[in-house]
């Protein structure tokens, strides 16, 4: 039975892909024209707590997101909402939601918050529900809120396959390998802006789909660096990790630049480094850490621990000259958990009663 006006309460993570997805195939059900592959964080580099209490008694729905009321009427939002709507109508309730969610780490700077704060509500909400969802099918569910979100349900490296049927009930996230497989693997994530996104996912990836000839060639590239970066992760092998890593974040870019109207998420900065990383690679005479970025300037630069104090050193020279705001380091994170109702983030005063 669901418990009403009882507070539950989840934390999960952002995660980020180093095979990339941009471009859908069904726009309306989030199904992607190729399978991507990510790493979760550790949530002790980011974090999304979210608190969520169904009641009868609130005459409508509430989110505060970081601390700020947020417009359900919102298309945006309300969107992305839409995957509590279905949520309630798998459990047959008409009962109001109170949303509380907390990103302890920038929104909407390319960050993936939409990812960690999706997940993170569709796993909080199978709970209070009570649902008794699987791990598959809250990935579905995630997957309609925002592609990326599908696969922070689960920990560890990560695939999101593509699937083939319509009704996009083959296209979820699985595990690869667990968090504790490559406990030497390390991300830098680099923080170069917290500025707001200049072009949302969605509509970047409606405009490349509609208006770029070389996004052809796009699914069948990615599935073959999908195929690769498979093996290395086998072979724990972080030279083809990183350049298949490179490789894809560049192509993503590529493709984005080459769209009409040409968008371009990469600035100065990310050029600074991708161009240290870069010179760090050639002076060892083998590729030690790659780079990637997602719809931002911000960087993830992914190396081993033998390696991280060269990174660590070419990163603070960018530093010095002003390139970079922060760095955050994170190994392979697990998927997200319930906390204590003592961790709750609902405030009477939130619930305008
Ligand atoms: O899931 P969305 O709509 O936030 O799109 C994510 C797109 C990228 O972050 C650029 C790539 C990816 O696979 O996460």
């Amino acid at each position: 039975m669901m418990a009403l006006d009882k507070v539950f309460t989840a934390e999960g993570s952002p995660n980020i892909a180093l095979i990339k997805y941009w471009g859908k195939r069904d726009e309306r059900l989030i199904l992607p024209c190729n399978s991507s592959l990510s790493i979760t964080f550790d949530r002790k580099a980011m974090r999304t707590v979210t608190s969520v209490m169904f009641s009868k008694r609130l005459r409508k729905d509430i989110f505060y997101l970081d601390g700020k009321k947020q417009d359900l009427d919102d298309k945006d939002i309300k969107e992305r909402f839409a995957i509590v709507e279905k949520m309630r109508r798998i459990a047959k309730t008409d009962a109001r939601v109170a949303v509380v969610s907390q990103n302890y780490f920038p929104t909407a700077s390319g960050l993936a918050s939409s990812a960690s704060g999706i997940a993170t509500l569709v796993y909080v909400i199978n709970k209070a529900l009570v649902l008794g969802l699987s791990t598959k099918e809250m990935s579905i569910i995630a997957r309609q809120g925002s592609g990326s979100a599908s696969r922070s349900l689960l920990g560890g490296v990560v695939v999101w396959n593509k699937g083939k049927r319509h009704d996009g009930k083959d296209s979820f996230a699985q595990q690869l390998f667990k968090e504790d497989y490559w406990p030497e693997l390390i991300d830098n994530i680099v923080v170069v802006s917290t500025g707001k996104k200049k072009v949302p996912s969605r509509a970047g990836m409606r405009a490349t789909v509609n208006t770029n000839p070389l996004f052809k060639q796009r699914a069948s590239s990615a599935q073959s660096r999908l195929a690769e970066i498979k093996k290395a992760f086998k072979a724990k092998d972080i030279s083809k990790v990183a350049e298949c890593t490179i490789a894809d974040s560049n192509e993503m870019h590529a493709l984005m630049l080459s769209t009409i109207p040409s968008i371009r998420y990469l600035n100065a900065a990310s050029y600074a480094i991708m161009d240290a990383i870069e010179e760090l690679n050639a002076m060892e005479g083998k590729t030690i850490a790659g780079y990637t970025f997602d719809a931002g300037p911000n960087a993830n630069i992914i190396t081993i621990r033998k390696y991280q104090g060269k990174v660590t050193r070419v990163l603070s020279q960018l530093e010095k000259r002003g390139m970079i705001s922060y760095v955050k380091t994170s190994g392979l994170g697990e998927g997200p958990r319930m906390l204590p109702e003592s961790r709750s983030l609902i405030k009477k005063s939130m619930l305008g009663r």
